[in-house]
């Protein structure tokens, strides 16, 4: 992984949202829909372009370090569009030769079966939706896979590209420690451990956390992130983008995008229902409906609140400047003397691991 100070001013990302599901999981809040009729994908790859050059022509002349396709299931789009939106943004921006393009899929045999057209069109790594391997919970969840397949969509994934995540949720309801940790176990046997791992009542989600952690850890994947957990070199640099607050571009219906324009942060979104956002790009060029100038303090809690998630910390000197005054010594003391803070000898402040099970109390201290 790049250090934090490595990259600190130089990363771009763009986020590109498709919107569609096959189905809605009960337990999603995110902008997925549901759509009986086809989708009209070469309409919505113009739309997308055209909301690409909306946002070029504000921000012009950066170099785009990482592409995301999330949603929604990107999966579900067609290789020839997922390269008309790379397209895109290779004619507006500069592309870095080793940027990561990722998409996120669905672990269905259908979708791994797009995994080559998605490579040829520009795609280096997948994260996958996985969940849960036990049938009977995928089944709760509302999936549409089985713990075998999405096991098998990861070993196509492994095949295909040279970075890859999954995705798996804990502290579902009735989960308890035991059979998290067969479930953890299970993929690393079968896998040779490797890959991403990412309400009961406060006790047992405490222990699924700790188990999580260290079966984790043992297997060479510390946690980056308070729930994001990578082999050193295999994080998500897209995502590492947003928790150290750097700058991007949110495309599609519902994107979040935060852009540096004559000397202010911008905190800018576009509307979320699918067909109002076709509707507007088709009519004045972009979908966007909110764009806020940020205050320091915003973009100070912005900083603490993203950067407090990462192992790595956060730089008091960057906080500093952005909130035009440094972080309270004595609430730092204060939380340092509990053992919920530490400073590197880089001078990074950081949420230590007791800490880390308490990080809203401690962003909520710190921020106050
Ligand atoms: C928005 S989904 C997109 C990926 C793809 N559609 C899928 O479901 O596999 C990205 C990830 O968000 C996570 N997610 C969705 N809803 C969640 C929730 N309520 N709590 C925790 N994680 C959630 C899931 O783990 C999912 O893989
Ligand atoms: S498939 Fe993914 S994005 Fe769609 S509803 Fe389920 S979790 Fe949400």
């Amino acid at each position: 992984m790049p250090t934090a100070e490595q990259t600190e001013e130089t990363s771009f990302g763009v986020y590109v949202h498709w919107p569609f599901c096959l189905s809605k999981c009960p337990y999603c809040d995110f902008n997925s829909h549901v759509r009986r009729a086809a989708i009209d994908e070469p309409r919505f790859a113009r739309a997308f372009a055209a909301e690409i050059a909306a946002t070029a022509a504000r921000a012009p002349g950066r170099i785009v370090s990482s592409i995301f396709f999330g949603g929604g299931t990107p999966s579900l789009m067609q290789p020839a569009t997922i390269a008309a939106v790379l397209d895109a943004i290779a004619r507006h921006w500069r592309v870095a030769a080793d940027a990561e393009v990722t998409l996120e899929a669905n672990p269905t045999s259908v979708e791994a079966g797009r995994f080559r057209g998605y490579r040829s069109a520009g795609v280096n790594r997948v994260s996958l939706g996985v969940q849960a391997l036990d049938d009977r919970v995928l089944s709760e969840l509302g999936r549409l896979h089985s713990a075998r397949e999405a096991l098998a969509a990861v070993a196509v994934a492994r095949s295909v590209f040279a970075r890859y995540s999954f995705d798996l949720i804990y502290a579902r309801p009735q989960q308890t420690p035991e059979a998290w940790r067969s479930e953890l176990d299970t993929p690393f046997a079968a896998l040779h451990a490797a890959g991403k791992l990412k309400i009961p009542d406060e006790d047992t989600a405490r222990a699924l956390y700790d188990t999580t952690q260290e079966i984790c850890a043992a297997h060479g994947l510390p946690a980056y992130e308070i729930s994001n957990h990578a082999r050193p070199g295999g994080e998500c640099r897209h995502n590492l983008v947003y928790w150290r607050a750097q700058e991007y571009a949110g495309i599609g219906p519902g994107a979040h995008g935060r852009l540096d324009i004559g000397g202010s942060r911008h905190a800018i979104a576009a509307e979320k229902s699918p067909e109002a956002w076709l509707a507007r790009v088709e009519r004045s060029g972009h979908g966007f409906v909110t764009d806020d100038v940020l205050t320091r303090e915003e973009m100070a809690d912005e900083f603490l609140l993203m950067g407090l998630r990462l192992a790595e910390g956060i730089d008091p000197a960057r906080h500093a400047a952005l909130a035009g005054r440094p972080l309270d010594p004595l609430r730092i003391a204060a939380l340092r003397d509990h053992g919920l803070v530490e400073m590197t000898a880089a001078g990074r402040l950081r949420v230590s691991m007791p800490g880390f099970p308490v990080l809203d109390a401690v962003v909520a201290d710190l921020a106050a």
